[in-house]
């Protein structure tokens, strides 16, 4: 960790802030699939969340087969209702893998800007079927900032073949031929749409963070979730788009704790432009910091 990153200190308790109300909190149970015990059943097909490598086997090989058929062979397994919380299991079905933790911080964090007026839209990088990013589009309704728009950036085809050098921080996590993690741009509005959440403020980013986010225009943000797991996937969103969150606005970074990496290019950047802001640590795994009013100006590279 660099010397410049501030300690990590522990996300505030929701008391008062959230947490109390029975439409978000059916939500956030909806969303991460925990109202379904057999949400927590794994897919046989060679890829599971601690264990990158496809099984190059006989089984794998038929496994396919019945895949291209229609057939979805599954390993029936013990509902974890922690592991849900905590966001550390891959959800059969559900929308979101982030766990309920991660979604009680952006209910803080969606609150906070409604309450405080911080201008400014909302953007997602790595939406997978696009349940963070559905949570927050139904909060913002609900709390009447229906009108903020909601950017999702995806390749909306899983995670890339890392392009750095072999020796860098992503060798170990090539994911990129994990179908567990493609979901299209169709299946994810069609999330939306099935949600009652479509609407003409939800916008989509489609392409490589590297080739998308650089052209893009979401405007200000109040609000920058990162979630592309890797080292080059969080490095390719914060150097077009850091300098567009206001001050008072989050910066939530999914895999900090998680991703060796993500962590890599968080740290890198914060020392690079002098981000001197108090992280928080919410679950373990996530973390997250609010832009302080007069921070250097970090220019887009
Ligand atoms: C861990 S999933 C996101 C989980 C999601 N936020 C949720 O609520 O469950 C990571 C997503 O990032 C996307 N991704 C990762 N790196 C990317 C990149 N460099 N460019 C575009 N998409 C990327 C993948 O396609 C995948 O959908």
């Amino acid at each position: 960790m660099s010397h410049l990153a501030a300690p990590l200190t522990d996300m505030p308790p929701l008391t008062g802030v959230a947490g109390t109300d029975p439409y978000i909190e059916l939500l956030k149970n909806v969303l991460t699939g925990a109202v379904y015990e057999e949400s927590a059943w794994r897919r046989e097909d060679g890829y599971h969340r601690d264990k990158f490598r496809p099984l190059k086997s006989l089984r794998q090989f038929f496994l396919k087969r019945w895949a291209k058929r229609g057939y979805l062979v599954v390993k029936a397994q013990h509902f974890d209702a922690k592991k849900r919380e905590l966001g550390t299991d891959w959800p059969l079905f559900g929308y979101s893998m982030v766990g309920k933790r991660r979604l009680d911080q952006l209910e803080v964090a969606i609150r906070t800007i409604a309450a405080e007026q911080i201008p400014g839209n909302i953007l997602e990088a790595g939406v997978w079927r696009g349940g963070a990013s559905m949570f927050m589009k139904a909060l913002l309704n609900h709390l009447g900032e229906g009108h903020r728009q909601l950017w999702l950036a995806d390749s909306f085809e899983g995670l890339p073949k890392p392009r750095l050098a072999p020796d860098t921080k992503d060798k170990r996590h090539d994911l990129s031929e994990c179908d567990f993690l493609k979901v299209s741009i169709e299946t994810v509005s069609a999330n939306f749409e099935r949600f009652g959440l479509l609407d003409e403020n939800v916008r989509f980013l489609k392409g490589w963070f590297c080739d998308s986010l650089p052209h893009a225009n979401p405007g200000k943000l109040a609000l920058l979730r990162l979630d592309g797991d890797l080292y080059e996937s969080t490095m390719d969103v914060l150097k077009p788009l850091y300098q567009n969150v206001v001050p008072g606005g989050f910066v939530v970074v999914d895999d900090y704790l998680a991703w060796s990496g993500c962590r890599e290019a968080i740290d890198e950047f914060r020392e690079l432009h002098k981000i001197k802001a108090q992280m928080f640590n919410i679950d373990g795994t996530g973390v997250y910091w609010r832009v302080p009013q007069a921070q250097p100006s970090v220019a887009a590279a």
